[in-house]
């Protein structure tokens, strides 16, 4: 476990395009820097890399839609990425750019290399084409009507109504979703990757080396791709943003962003090398050097399969020793998303909580997606903090301050008897040691607050406050006990609590910079004597007044989001003519029965009369209504939409809703009663 000579740590590099919110940083980074911050305090040769991606479909696109460049996109996000990744803790040695020249020299000596050994196949395909943003179309950028379950939305990638996934020739009636207008076919040739000829390859290194040390969400998801057959996957695309292809005649041309970026990684640490005086090359060409990437669960394909195929073929350099990724984390009940507006953003965070970077920190590395999805709730941020960081971390270490200015003159009492301490704090080290070196960081955060958990044990069993009025040797013995504590509280913390252990050391007038990991369990880092500083309050409560407001403001900011999603989406809809429109039979219906349809949380079952006949229709609606509320009611039918077999109940017919805040569906019906039946046009 410690054979290793040096460490090359990564974290995603995340796409420029926007904010980052508490689920990326719960995802990679959080645990990332813990773990690093972990090899710091051993004195290991680790360089903790970073940077943005600013390449991609994602960011041009925005671009052409956002009717500016992707530069300034990037520009603006670059800067409020990393600066908030600072305020966090977040240490990376170096936060680069792939839009730095010394990456694009980087990525083009790998692809070229990969050209001059031929490795490559040439593939010349049809594509759409977008001829009034004059671009090529992604498959994420088409969408149409799915040819499986007739969804009007389908991606050309997959239909997010069934599943199923897709290629875009498949959707029947494409349309771009940056023009609204149906796309062109258009030849074009691109370099692929020929995945498959790495398959058997892969799946030995994979299996053999890693079936046991990954965790296994990760190594599951990579070998199911294996299993499922890999295909040629093209690493460059038509665009004029992003890393050129260093070929004759490809204008138009550049790198694949999953090409480049992970290459991004090796061109910070050769940034990093020439800021700080260093040799770039043993962080990633010597066998010795642990090389391990942080990432999120949508991360998981690219380093555990195609980076690796690429390091392989290139020859020079080292695998990932592993790839701890994290899986996602939700936000009150539902996904985090920031285009949804349903998120929490990290500089939002900071902007409402300033200097809490620490109580963040903490709620995010407790309920880590470590193996399964988990989520954020502003309730029980509020009660880890209150209950854990400020009724037992914060607690002890105040209790003990105060305790010895009081009876102590401020210094660090004289102890006269031995207590077993020494095996306690041990233990926990190596516990906590033993969870980081594996990444279980939840549990090592649990060990080290058991620390402190023993610590207020300690005081409430023997309570100096009572003891100094009869034994005050016996009280200085406690009290030298509890300020070993706080001390060794100082160094397990670090990693998890930066800045908490940064205050702890100034409290006990220490200098951090004397200790490493291994002092950990000592039971005299402090000396008798020794004159302690000023006590002050590790951290606050967290109020009610401020948990509301957070809930209210993604409530609200969700709302707006909602609004101006649905006016790209007027945006993106195809005009139809009065001939199309007139098709639709829309009548006024009146509801004479509902029931719920068992199983199914969303779906009312409904009778509905229309003057000179009665339907039964299934509706979405049941979140948003129950039956007894909308017996009665008059609504707006569409009549002739082909019937569809629901739950094993067909349904002729769709009622009209509309869409109000959050998604959450109203009745569209005639302002005032009219006879059951009556055309709507
Ligand atoms: N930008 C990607 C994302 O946010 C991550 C890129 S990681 C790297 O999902 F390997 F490409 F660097
Ligand atoms: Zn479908």
């Amino acid at each position: 476990m410690n054979h290793w000579k040096r460490y090359t740590v990564t974290a995603a590099l995340p796409y420029a395009n926007g904010p980052k919110h508490i689920g990326h940083l719960a995802g990679a980074y959080l645990p990332a820097d813990i773990y690093v911050r972990y090899l710091r305090a051993q004195k290991r040769d680790v360089v903790f890399i970073c940077g943005s991606d600013e390449h991609g479909t994602a960011i041009t696109y925005q671009a052409i839609l956002e009717n500016t460049t992707p530069r300034a996109i990037i520009d603006k996000y670059h800067g409020l990425i990393e600066d908030s990744f600072r305020r966090l803790g977040i240490s990376f040695d170096i936060y680069h750019r792939t839009s730095e020249p010394l990456h694009h020299q980087t990525a083009q000596e790998f692809f070229l290399d990969f050209y001059r050994k031929g490795l490559f196949k040439e593939i010349e395909a049809e594509q759409y084409y977008d001829e009034e943003k004059q671009v090529f179309l992604a498959d994420r950028y088409i969408t149409g009507t799915c040819p499986n379950c007739s969804h009007d939305r389908a991606y050309g990638d997959q239909c997010e109504k069934c599943g199923k996934s897709l290629s875009p020739s498949e959707l029947i009636n494409p349309r771009s979703t940056l023009s609204g207008k149906p796309p062109v076919m258009r030849k074009t040739k691109h370099w692929y990757l020929p995945l498959n000829e790495y398959e058997p390859w892969l799946r030995n290194w994979l299996v053999r080396d890693h079936a046991r040390d990954w965790k296994p969400n990760v190594y599951g998801q990579a070998k199911s791709w294996i299993d499922a057959g890999l295909q040629p996957r093209a690493m460059t695309r038509d665009s004029d943003w992003g890393v050129k292809v260093p070929l004759p005649d490809t204008e138009g041309k550049v790198l694949y962003v999953w090409f480049d970026a992970p290459i991004g990684y090796i061109s910070a640490t050769r940034q990093w090398a020439i800021n700080t005086g260093n040799n770039w090359e043993p962080y990633w060409k010597d066998p010795d050097t642990r090389l391990i990437h942080f990432v999120g669960k949508d991360n998981i394909v690219f380093h555990c399969i195609i980076f690796p195929v690429m390091l392989h073929m290139h020859g020079d350099y080292i695998l990932p020793d592993n790839v701890p990724a994290n899986e996602f984390l939700n936000l009150e009940g539902d996904k985090m998303s920031t285009s949804r507006r349903w998120s929490v953003e990290m500089h939002e965070y900071l902007r409402d909580f300033p200097d809490k970077a620490d109580e963040l920190r903490y709620v995010l590395c407790s309920i880590a997606p470590e193996t399964k999805d988990s989520e954020f709730t502003w309730k029980d941020f509020q009660t880890r903090v209150n209950s854990e960081l400020v009724a037992i971390f914060g607690n002890l270490v105040n209790r003990v301050m105060v305790l010895c200015e009081k009876y102590f003159e401020n210094r660090v009492p004289q102890a006269n008897s031995c207590s077993d301490l020494e095996n306690f704090i041990t233990a926990q080290r190596d516990k906590i040691s033993d969870a980081l070196e594996n990444f279980r960081f939840r549990e090592a955060l649990t060990e080290m607050m058991n620390v402190a958990r023993h610590g207020n044990q300690l005081l409430s069993e023997k309570e100096p406050w009572k003891l100094i009025k009869t034994d005050r040797e016996a009280t200085a013995n406690v009290l030298y006990d509890c300020l070993q504590i706080v001390a060794n509280l100082g160094i397990l913390c670090e990693p998890f609590l930066p800045f908490t252990a940064r205050k702890i050391f100034s409290m006990l007038s220490l200098d951090e910079r004397h200790f490493t990991w291994s002092d950990a369990g000592r039971q005299d880092l402090l000396r008798p004597g020794h004159p302690l500083g000023k006590a002050s309050l590790l951290y606050q409560k967290i109020e009610d007044a401020q948990v509301e407001a957070q809930i209210a403001k993604l409530r609200h900011a969700a709302a707006a989001a909602s609004g101006s999603a649905k006016e790209n989406h007027q945006k993106n809809m195809p005009e139809i003519s009065y001939e199309t429109f007139a098709k639709m039979d829309l009548r006024a219906g009146t509801v004479i029965h509902a029931e719920k349809v068992e199983k199914a949380d969303k779906l009312l079952k409904l009778t509905v009369n229309l003057g000179n006949e009665t339907r039964t229709i299934v509706s979405g609606i049941a979140e948003y209504y129950r039956p007894e509320e909308v017996t009665g009611r008059q609504v707006c039918v569409v009549t002739n939409l082909a019937p569809r077999k629901i739950r094993g109940i067909e349904s002729r017919g769709m009622i009209l809703m509309a869409e109000a805040e959050n998604g959450r569906l109203v009745f569209v019906a005639p302002a005032e009663t009219i006879p059951a039946g009556a055309v709507i046009r």
